[in-house]
């Protein structure tokens, strides 16, 4: 249970025999009980850049998802080890491109005689495997922080935009970011032939965007937006770019995981909120912030935690600590030297984005 004082005990006394070897990132869709045991917390951005400025810790404990666990290994050094306690922690929008799917899709752009045009942005939450195609394509990572940034830096680049793989930050950032209209969007579906695109739409499109989302945020819908604010008058409707266009477009604030708590934190005591994340995160600044007279309530109702997140618990979280400190490496996340390099400059574009 969240509060077991034996796994409690169990992670602290491990954690403190391993001392400056192990550092733990926890993204903040994670569990208070994993929280707990964070050294650093922070949206993809921030956790990216944390865990290529650690100085040398041996180990490299992130709690959080493996996409997330992969990027972290790219940044650091060969001889870091990342560690994922729970192999099976993945996300289900990262899946929705493959690299074969993706390599399709190229050949499709190129019969189209566009590809020379394309600049590949892929979001965070994608394989390792995509970062290297977009590294390997002279494209950018981007994260929900900087997604705005990466874009005004690939319309430098080139004319057209291929977004991988979530639909929706793709679509958002364009047309709340960057002035674009919907028709200036096309949607490539890697499941029907062509991605289900003439050669004449995708010659007339800005931005490609890669059929995929988050199954978590792709659930807030209009109705949701609309029941809060009869609810309860005056609150103030923060969502994730990863939400629906029509979500997004109705909400007063939309921004990454890191922006709604700086967002919560600068918020008038009385003021209320209803939130669109993930519902860990939503229950813990309800609670953070409810005795500064803050009222924080999450969007719907009827949405559920990320079940992949959510595999991270304690019993895992000890269970890998206590295996590294007896001298067990488990669970290591570990991208080959080819995918690593393409992949690498990629993401070190995002790091180098004004
Ligand atoms: P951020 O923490 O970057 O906002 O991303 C949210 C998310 O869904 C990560 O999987
Ligand atoms: Fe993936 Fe969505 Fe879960 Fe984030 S919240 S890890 S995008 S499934």
């Amino acid at each position: 249970s969240p509060s077991d004082p034996d796994l409690v005990a169990r992670a602290r006394a491990a954690k403190e025999k391993l001392g400056d070897k192990v550092f733990v990132l926890g993204h903040h869709y994670q569990r208070d009980e994993v929280i707990q045991f964070a050294d650093v917390t922070g949206d993809s951005f921030k956790l990216a850049r944390d865990a290529a400025a650690r100085p040398q810790a041996e180990y490299i404990v992130f709690c959080g998802v493996h996409f997330m666990a992969e990027s972290a290994d790219i940044l650091t050094s060969d001889d870091q080890k990342v560690v994922l306690p729970d192999l099976a922690a993945g996300c289900s929008m990262a899946d929705m491109a493959t690299a074969e799917q993706v390599a399709e899709c190229w050949d499709v752009l190129t019969e189209a005689g566009i590809a020379e045009q394309v600049v590949p942005v892929s979001y965070m939450n994608s394989s390792a495997d995509i970062k290297a195609f977009t590294g390997k394509h002279g494209g950018t990572i981007c994260t929900s922080s900087n997604a705005k940034r990466a874009l005004e830096w690939a319309f430098e680049q080139g004319e057209k935009v291929l977004f991988l793989p979530d639909q929706h930050l793709g679509r958002n950032t364009a047309v709340r970011d960057m002035g674009m209209s919907l028709e200036d969007c096309v949607v490539y579906n890697p499941h029907r032939p062509n991605g289900g695109l003439t050669a004449e739409e995708l010659r007339a499109a800005k931005m490609i965007l890669w059929r995929g989302h988050c199954s978590v945020h792709g659930r807030f819908s209009l109705d949701s937006v609309n029941d809060v604010r009869e609810r309860i008058p005056g609150v103030n409707v923060l969502v994730h770019p990863e939400c629906k266009h029509e979500v997004v477009a109705a909400a007063d604030y939309v921004g990454s995981t890191e922006y709604i708590i700086k967002a919560l934190e600068a918020a008038p005591a009385g003021s209320k909120w209803a939130i669109g994340t993930e519902l860990n995160l939503v229950r813990r600044l309800a609670n953070r912030f409810a005795p500064e007279g803050k009222e924080i309530v999450f969007l719907d109702k009827t949405v559920c935690f990320c079940s992949t997140m959510n595999r991270i618990d304690l019993p895992h979280l000890v269970w890998a600590l206590e295996s590294l400190a007896e001298g067990n490496l488990v669970n290591r996340i570990q991208v080959d030297k080819e995918t690593e390099a393409f992949a690498k400059l990629a993401l070190e574009r995002m790091l180098a984005l004004p």
